[in-house]
This record gives structure tokens, sequence and C-alpha cells, in this order.
């Protein structure tokens, strides 16, 4: 294979692009969004669709049907959702009233007779888009009626795939907890056969989350090295500097718990940990997945607090500005014990990486954003520079940043130029779009793209699902006050990276959290 060079940056090198790495376009089909009146439509699902069509990747088979109770006029919808995207960067308005014309909207209920009145509009719709009988029925109410909209869905037909096919689209969360996603499960499996059911994950649908695989699989030098005996732990931080924005609500119920580790954080431990699949197929890469799930060390329920640090965000700074507690958020209760940020140590039970702690990591209102993998490596066996130098010489990491300022990193030691031996720390750096100047998409892009393809590898299957539920019950058990300790909560100031805790708890192993460094 020939081997191009990046420009800019330290000496990253990519493999050429093969003709099958270009972006597929998607199939005819109609997309129902049930819900359509909400944030998720304007600040993701529109605003992506728009990118696919700008970028000729959607069939010109396609029109959305839009779905809600609010009173609103076609006109007014085609509007707010022009308003959502027309700041965007290359906003086109020419191309915007082409693909305006694809909008409908219907103002009705979520009842079986509403879906009935949508399968009609959408016939209707079909013909004339040429959409053929294909159709994407997206879930974009709030989770709580997911199970109605589900069950109106198949008494209207809409799910039954008599002439072409019917795929669901179900957004995060799926379930408060285990039972929840059983039932959720159990209802949707009722109704559609998994082939036709696409839970999200939009982290996987991010370029550097699926670029571990390549990482790992596409190159001989690391996976040797990839294993207990050369790597000392794992670190992985999902950092925000946002807060709760005005999700009070959701996010109450939620916490940080079942709002980034029981899907994003536990999706992108798979990757980090999974055995290499025999073909890049979507099942063999799930299974793999999977196996990583069951090789979990459970979190014992006595032991669950030996292992996690929770915390809320108290008042303080964030980008120069002064920014409130949670507790004073609007919607959030007075006395509110949800946590805004966990730490937590984990182990995986398999020959690769017994004895191997994985640190997990995620807050709001922290002081930066910034999402990375880190590998620290073991320190080297002797230390035989010694006498030379006072401290010792540190490990070897791979840092894996996944957003923003997407890179990878290998942090290594040479000597310092000159007469003395002396040695400095040196990173090798891989800017993951440098060098790059074809089409890139985002996580919904991408998503929504693999749905109209039929592709389920970034899609959670539901064993994974029920499992990550399963795994994490004891410390959603803990932090909502059902364990056998009642929960700690360390208060952090919002602008930090975090309670003191998380940073004791990590120099009780002896260890540091890496943060974001360019
Ligand atoms: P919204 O809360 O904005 O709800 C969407 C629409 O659902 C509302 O406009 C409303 O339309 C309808 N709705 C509201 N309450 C109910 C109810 N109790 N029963 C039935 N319908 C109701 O949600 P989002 O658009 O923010 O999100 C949609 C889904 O996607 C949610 O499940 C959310 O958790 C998930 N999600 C959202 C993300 C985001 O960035 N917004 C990110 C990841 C996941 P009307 O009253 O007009 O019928
Ligand atoms: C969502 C969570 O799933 O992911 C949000 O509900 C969080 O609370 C978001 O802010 C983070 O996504 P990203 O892509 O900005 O890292």
């Amino acid at each position: 294979m020939a081997f191009e060079k990046t420009t800019g940056g330290a000496s990253g090198r990519i493999g050429k692009a093969p003709s099958a790495c270009d972006t597929p376009s998607s199939e005819p089909c109609a997309v129902l969004i049930v819900g359509a009146s909400g944030d998720l439509t304007k600040r993701k699902l529109i605003p992506a669709l728009f990118y696919l069509f700008r970028n000729r990747l959607l069939s010109d088979g396609f029109f959305v049907l839009g779905l809600a109770r609010s009173p609103m006029s076609e006109e007014a919808f085609r509007a707010s959702l022009e308003e959502a995207v027309k700041d965007n960067k290359g906003f086109d308005a020419r191309l915007w009233a082409e693909f305006a014309r694809r909008l409908y909207y219907l103002q009705a209920g979520y009842d079986a007779a509403s879906l009935k009145k949508a399968g009609e509009v959408m016939d209707e719709k079909a013909r004339a888009h040429a959409t053929g009988p294909n159709r994407i029925l997206y879930l974009s109410t709030p989770p709580s009626a997911y199970e109605g909209v589900i069950e109106a869905m198949a008494a209207s037909r809409l799910a039954a795939e008599e002439r072409g096919w019917a795929r669901i689209v179900i957004e995060k969360p799926y379930g408060r907890d285990l039972e929840s996603a059983k039932a959720l499960e159990n209802t949707v499996s009722r109704h559609f056969r998994e082939e036709q059911v696409f839970r999200i994950d939009h982290y996987l649908g991010k370029d550097t989350v699926q670029n571990i695989m390549m990482f790992r699989f596409a190159n001989s030098i690391f996976e040797p090295v990839w294993n207990r005996h050369f790597i000392d732990h794992v670190q992985i931080t999902a950092a925000e500097s946002l807060g709760i924005e005005k999700r009070a609500g959701y996010y109450e119920e939620a916490g940080v718990l079942r709002d980034m580790f029981q899907n994003h954080m536990l999706q992108v431990l798979s990757f980090v940990g999974m055995e290499p699949p025999s073909v890049y197929e979507s099942e063999a890469v799930r299974d793999e997945k999977v196996k990583v799930f069951r090789a979990m060390r459970p979190l014992d329920r006595g032991s669950v607090m030996d292992n996690l640090v929770l915390g809320q965000y108290a008042e303080g700074e964030v980008n120069g500005a002064s920014s409130r507690g949670y507790r004073e958020e609007e919607g959030v209760s007075k006395g509110s014990i949800v946590p805004t940020f966990a730490a937590m140590r984990l182990f995986i039970d398999n020959w690769r990486w017994q004895g191997v702690p994985f640190y997990l990591r995620s807050g709001k209102r922290l002081r930066s954003r910034f999402t990375q993998v880190t590998i620290q490596f073991k320190a080297v066996p002797h230390q035989m520079f010694s006498r030379l130098f006072e401290e010792e010489i540190g490990p070897n990491a791979v840092i894996i940043r996944i957003q923003p300022d997407e890179r990878i990193q290998l942090r290594f030691h040479a000597k310092k130029p000159g007469s003395r031996v002396c040695l400095r720390d040196v990173v090798m750096d891989f800017g993951y779009t440098e060098g790059y100047d074809g089409l890139v998409l985002e996580a919904y892009e991408r998503v929504l793209l693999d749905c109209m393809t039929g592709d389920k590898m970034l899609f959670i299957r539901s064993d994974a699902m029920e499992m990550s539920w399963k795994w994490l019950a004891p410390a959603l058990d803990y932090s909502e006050g059902r364990g056998k300790a009642a929960p700690e909560l360390s208060l952090y100031r919002a602008g930090s990276f975090g309670p003191v805790e998380a940073e004791r708890f990590m120099a009780s192993d002896g260890r540091k959290w890496v943060d974001y460094e360019r």
C-alpha cells in the first residue's frame, strides 16, 4: 500500500484512502420524526440532514415528515428549522430552499389514529418524492413517551415491512435502569425485528471514536503492547465546560452516571478494550464489544464506594464568566444530590487486561471541554540512568484526543541536545484532519447516513445495552441512596478539574489524571 505524508505538525502519515472509503449515499427513504417540535430536531437532526443533502449524500428520493402536537403551519416549521441552520458555516439559501421543500409538518398526537394519519401522508409524499416504501421512524419525544409511540406505530402498521424496509431509531436514554430498559426492549421487540432497530449513541458516530479500532487493528506496532504486560493503566475522560443548559428536568432524573457513563463512556471503553474481530463487519465488531462488557468485573455493592467518586458543581467561573452552582440552576431542587461529576475505577477480567485499572471520569462545568483516552505504559523495568538524573523516568503514553482538536500523541523521552546527558519529554503528534481535505461527517450526520444505508456497526445492540445497565446498577443504587452506605457527594468549583477527592482517588493508586494539553 502506498502511504501519503500528512502536511503540518510532526511526521504523521496516513494510509492512502482506497475508493471503498468513499462515503456511501443513502437509499431512497422517508423520515418520520415523532416529536419534531423539539430541541433535537432543530439542533441536530435537521442540520445533519441538510449537511448530507448539501454534500449530495442523500438520495433524491427523500423527505421528512415531522409530527408533533404543537400547533404550527408547515411554513412556520420550515422557518424555525431554517433559523437553526442558517448561522452554520457554508449556509446556502438556495440549497436550503431546495431542501426545505422536502420538509413537512403534521400537527397530531402520539396515538394510533395520529400515526395512521402520518402513514397516509407519508404514502402521498412518497409518490411526490419517489422515495418508494422505505421509511425511518425516528423517536424524538421524551423517553417517557417511547413505548406509547411504538405501540401506536405498530397499530398503524408503520412498523410493517410489507414492501420496503422500516427502521426505528431510538434515542438515548434507553430506559433509566435495567428494569425499564428491559420493559422498553420488550415493547420494541414485540413489534420490530432486531435488524430494524437502531439504538443511537452519538459517540459512536464520532470519527475519532471509530478511529480507535483503526489505530489498534490497522497497525502492527501497537497491538503487541496493548495488554497488561505493557500497559499500566487506561484513563478515559469526557470533560465538559457546559452545564445542564435548559435540561434540568431530564438531568435531575439522570445524573452523570446515566447521562454519560451507561452509554458514551462504556462505548469508548469497549473500543479500547475489545479483542480484534476477525472481520470488520457490524455483528463481528459488536460481538467483541459485548465480550468486554461481559468481562467487566461486577461493581460489588459493598465496594462500589471504593471505586467511585461523585461530585456536583458549585458556583465558580468557567471561561471567564461566572457560573452558578448546580443547585441554583433553574428547575433543580435546592437539596439535589444528583451527581454532575463521577470518576470510577474498573477492571476487565480477561487475559489481556487482568490487573490493569481503567479510570473513567466525566463531568459538567469543568475547566475545559475535552474527551480523551490515555494509555499509560509501564515504566522502564530498570532505571539505568538513575545515577545521572534525580527524578525517575516517567512512563510513555499514547493519548487519543477524541475532541476537540482531534489528535493522537505518543509521549516519550529523548536526550536534550548538548554535551550533558539530560532527558526531556517529547511528543510525536498526529493531527487527525491534518493533510486531509475530504468530507468530514459529524456524529449525527454519520449515524443518520448509516441508518439509511442499513449499516448497524455504530448502533447499540440490545445485549450490550442490557449489560451496561446491569453493570452500572450498584453505582446507581449507591449514588441514589439505595446502597449499603450513604452516598458521598463532593462539591467542586465550576471551572475546576472536578472535586479534589477525584485527585486523591488517583493519588491513592500512585497515579495522576492526565488533563488536556496541546
Ligand atoms: P424535547 O423535550 O424537546 O421533546 C420533543 C418533543 O416531544 C416536544 O417538542 C413535544 O412536542 C413532545 N413532548 C414533550 N413532552 C412530551 C410528553 N410528555 N409526551 C409526549 N410528547 C412530548 O426533546 P428533545 O428534542 O430534546 O429530545 C428528543 C429525544 O432525544 C429525547 O428522548 C432526548 O432524551 C433525546 N436526546 C436529545 C438530545 C438533544 O440534544 N436534545 C441529545 C441526545 C438525546 P409537542 O408538545 O409539540 O407534541
Ligand atoms: C449527551 C448528553 O448524550 O452527550 C449531554 O446527554 C452531553 O449531557 C453530550 O453534553 C455530550 O456530547 P458531545 O458530543 O458534546 O461530547
